[in-house]
């Protein structure tokens, strides 16, 4: 599973630092270092008022670094197999 992040200018304003700090600590917590690849990049074309960009795979999802564990949870743990 590949997960990217925007780290571009509007959405490191929205936090896109916290939401790729908790999640590289949720992958290591769960054991899934091997399984996804995590990557940062720059604008995605995406900027949006509602949070930071995360594509995970070829789906691309809002998140907010207070929202950043039930993201994990919902589109990453529960996709892993
Ligand atoms: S800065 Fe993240 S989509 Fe533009």
């Amino acid at each position: 599973m590949k997960i990217t992040i925007c780290i571009g200018s509007a959405c490191h304003l929205k936090g896109s630092k916290r939401v790729v700090n908790r999640l590289q600590e949720l992958v290591a917590e769960n054991g899934l270092s091997d399984k996804a690849e995590m990557n940062g990049a720059f604008c995605m074309k995406k900027c949006g008022e509602d949070g930071v960009r995360v594509m995970v795979d070829d789906k691309i999802f809002s998140v907010l670094p207070e929202n950043v564990d039930e993201f994990f949870k919902d589109e990453i743990l529960s996709k892993m197999n």
